[in-house]
């Protein structure tokens, strides 16, 4: 066995693991209250995914990485740490409406134990998914523009407990790397739908954003741009850069190369047949204020503190967060087009989920490239 995966029950990880799983052995450390469930569970994720996947690749252990030795017994932790040469971390507690002290566990202690297994016995590679909201409020501070280059400090993630926790995640990655344990971080921005059929996860910030205009009858027309990608487009660039050779000790943003316009996200959720006028972001959230008792634009306000980064009159806060390292170290993988095919494709989804009434002009939407 060569690889450990963390997150593989959750949106990204199940990607990454779904990849990996074609031409590795991979282990994945699950939660549950038995070894049948976790393992059952993950089973069913993957092939939820779109497998398949050849079953006897995939070892299920079940753990907790907030608990010491992420939650596994003695020997199966010592076991592992001798066989296991690669660990990809994507769990994390993704929460935009929870304060850092929340998200200490998820995002800094569970890191920190999977810095530990690295170093266990023997020393693995470590690749550590984190985020670009650690430059949420970057600037503010006066950076036009972060790259994979721009070292974050804490100021940066703002008043975001979310985007704090996940610069205090960096810091252990950072600590175990001027140590020298080959440490590679990935920061993704959106992690949208999947481009072929827009299977998306509901926790998904513009899955939110989209429903909550749908139920106010009203979309922001923001300025703002958003780094991202959908969900196997960061996946395959985690794992093809992850095996280049030269990615120890390195940052990348596997994000499209152009960040997205929040504007032209409902510019074309409207050309896919959505009618949702275009309204000042200010305006917006008076709207969502007045539909607070419905479920997505409840979610929104929670989830303020994040989606304010998002919803503006001027793009004050994220900064681009250019590829400027990437693109010359492997080859840029075709991106997918976020096109009205794609939004038809996400609103469609959405619908068969019940989240907002079926659009007549969607029921018939482009079939997948
Ligand atoms: N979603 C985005 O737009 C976005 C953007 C930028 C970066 N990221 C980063 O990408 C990564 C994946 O995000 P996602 O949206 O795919 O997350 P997700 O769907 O919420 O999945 C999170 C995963 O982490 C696992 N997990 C959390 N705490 C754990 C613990 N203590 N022990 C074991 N497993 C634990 C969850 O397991 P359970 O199934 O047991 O809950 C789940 O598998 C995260 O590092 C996140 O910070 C996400």
């Amino acid at each position: 066995m060569s690889v450990l995966v963390t997150g593989a029950t959750g949106f990204l990880g199940g990607h990454l693991c779904a990849l990996l799983l074609r031409s590795e052995q991979v282990c994945c450390v699950v939660r549950g209250r038995t070894d049948q469930g976790a393992e059952a569970r993950l089973r069913a994720h993957l092939t939820r995914l779109g497998g398949p996947f050849e079953p006897e690749r995939l070892t299920v252990v079940r753990g907790d990485l907030s608990r010491p030795r992420m939650g596994l017994p003695a020997a199966v932790y010592t076991r592992l740490a001798e066989r296991v040469e690669t660990v990809y971390h994507c769990a994390a507690t993704v929460n935009l409406a929870a304060s850092c002290e929340h998200l200490v566990p998820g995002n800094v202690t569970a890191t920190r134990e999977v810095v530990r297994f690295a170093r266990h016995r023997r020393t693995k590679a470590l690749h550590h998914v984190s985020s670009v909201a650690v430059f949420a409020a970057a600037r503010e501070l006066g950076c036009a523009e972060v790259d994979e280059a721009t070292e974050p400090i804490l100021a940066m993630s703002g008043g975001l407990g979310y985007g704090q926790s996940k610069f205090h995640g960096e810091e252990q990655v950072r600590l175990a790397a001027a140590e020298g344990l080959p440490v590679t971080v990935y920061r993704p921005g959106a992690i949208l739908g999947h481009s072929r059929d827009w299977q998306f996860s509901d926790t998904d910030l513009w899955t939110r954003l989209v429903r909550a205009a749908v139920e106010v009858g009203a979309a922001p027309d923001s300025p703002a741009t958003m780094p991202g990608a959908p969900v196997d487009h960061t996946a395959a660039m985690i794992v093809e850069l992850s095996r280049s050779s030269s990615a120890a000790g390195r940052v990348f943003h596997p994000n499209y190369l152009e960040p997205i316009r929040v504007g032209d996200v409902f510019d074309r959720v409207r050309a896919a047949g959505c009618d949702l006028p275009a309204v000042d972001p200010a305006d917006w959230k008076q709207a969502l204020l007045r539909h607070a008792h419905l479920p997505a634009s409840g979610l929104v306000l929670a989830c303020w503190a994040g989606i304010a980064y998002m919803v503006v009159p001027e793009p004050r806060y994220l900064p681009p967060c250019s590829r400027a390292r990437l693109t010359t170290s492997v080859a840029p993988l075709p991106e997918p087009a976020l096109d009205e095919a794609y939004f038809a494709r996400m609103l469609a989804g959405i619908a068969e989920r019940g989240h907002i009434p079926k659009i007549n002009q969607l029921s018939n939407p482009s079939s997948p490239p």
